[in-house]
């Protein structure tokens, strides 16, 4: 069998079937759409875990920067999620008869990776990655809220179109230096125009062409 459609094709199939149903569906679409959307925006909305794992306590409290357990969010379009070993680092010496952590040491026991329940997720049809944000200096906080903050983990944002592209209109304010990418508090001293266009300058921001729909519709 050859290929018929290239795979963006596809893309673009299944794209103006979602396009073309929010047209013609008009409300039954919409009530769809608008349930869907009251349940991303809702930001206490932290799903249950197989393992109450706290934010909160790791990030912030104990301050262990992101990249430890979301080591490729720098180097591919992934963040990814930490292996059960990278808990058991600290676990096989700390809390290591807590109930709470019997599905940790059940996951290493039984070399099955914990199944966590993910909150920031795109459809299909949506191209992103992690790396060109932080190399061009993008924090983590700008799109995920202060996960710093989080008992439980929630979207603080719904990644909307909209979201996107408020951003990729007009990304110079919300840029900022690489050695603050995971700094959850940093903010900008003065205008943040000014340095964000003095970050534009260095890493080379395409402007005008972020708003291409072939940018995140591939
Ligand atoms: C760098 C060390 C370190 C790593 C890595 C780590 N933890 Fe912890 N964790 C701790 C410490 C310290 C505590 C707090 C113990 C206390 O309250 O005195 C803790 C507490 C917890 C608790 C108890 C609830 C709470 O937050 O107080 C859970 C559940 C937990 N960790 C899960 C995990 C999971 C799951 C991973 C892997 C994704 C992980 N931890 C990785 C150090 C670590
Ligand atoms: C000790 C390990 C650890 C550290 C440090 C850590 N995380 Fe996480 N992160 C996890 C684990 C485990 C999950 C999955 C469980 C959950 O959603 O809480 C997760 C989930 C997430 C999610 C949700 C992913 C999804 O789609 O379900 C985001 C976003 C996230 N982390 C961002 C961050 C940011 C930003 C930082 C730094 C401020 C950070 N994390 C620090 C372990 C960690
Ligand atoms: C420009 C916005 C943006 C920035 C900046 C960003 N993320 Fe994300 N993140 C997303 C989106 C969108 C998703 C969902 C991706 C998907 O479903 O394909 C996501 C998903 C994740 C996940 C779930 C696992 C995965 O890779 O899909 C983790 C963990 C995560 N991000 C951590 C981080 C950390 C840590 C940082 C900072 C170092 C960061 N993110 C910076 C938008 C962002
Ligand atoms: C806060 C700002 C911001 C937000 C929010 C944001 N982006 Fe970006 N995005 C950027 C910047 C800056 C670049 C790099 C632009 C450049 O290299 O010229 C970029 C680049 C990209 C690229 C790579 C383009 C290429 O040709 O390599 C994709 C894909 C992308 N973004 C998708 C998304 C999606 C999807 C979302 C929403 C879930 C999103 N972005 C949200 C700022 C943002
Ligand atoms: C910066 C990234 C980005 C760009 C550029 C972009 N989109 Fe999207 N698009 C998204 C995201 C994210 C969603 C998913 C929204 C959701 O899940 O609510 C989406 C969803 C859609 C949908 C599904 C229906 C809907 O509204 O949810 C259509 C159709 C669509 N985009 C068409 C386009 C067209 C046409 C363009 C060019 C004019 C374009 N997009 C440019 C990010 C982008």
């Amino acid at each position: 069998m050859t290929q018929i459609f290239s795979p963006a094709a596809d893309t673009w199939l299944r794209l103006a079937v979602v396009g073309f149903l929010s047209v013609c569906g008009g409300s039954v679409v919409g009530a769809i759409g608008f349930a869907r959307s009251a349940y991303v925006t809702s930001i206490d909305n932290a799903p249950h875990q197989p393992v109450p794992f706290s934010h909160r306590h790791h990030a912030g409290e104990l301050g262990i920067d992101c990249r430890y357990c979301h080591a490729d969010v720098e180097k591919g379009p992934k963040a990814g999620l930490p292996p059960t070993t990278t808990c058991m680092t600290c676990h096989s010496q700390i809390w290591t008869n807590a109930a709470m952590l019997e599905p940790v040491r059940q996951s290493i026991v039984e070399n099955k990776p914990l199944r966590w329940v993910r909150v920031a997720k795109l459809p299909d049809y949506v191209f992103f990655r992690h790396d060109i944000h932080i190399a061009k200096g993008v924090g983590c906080v700008t799109c995920h809220g202060r996960i710093d903050t989080m008992p439980l983990t929630y979207r603080a944002h719904a990644f909307t179109m909209q979201f996107c592209l408020d951003c990729h209109r007009d990304p110079t304010p919300n840029l900022r230096p690489a050695d603050r990418i995971t700094d959850m508090t940093w903010k900008p001293a003065g205008n943040p125009r000014d340095l964000g266009g003095k970050i534009a300058a260095h890493v080379g921001i395409r402007f005008g062409e972020l708003t291409h729909c072939y940018v995140c519709h591939r």
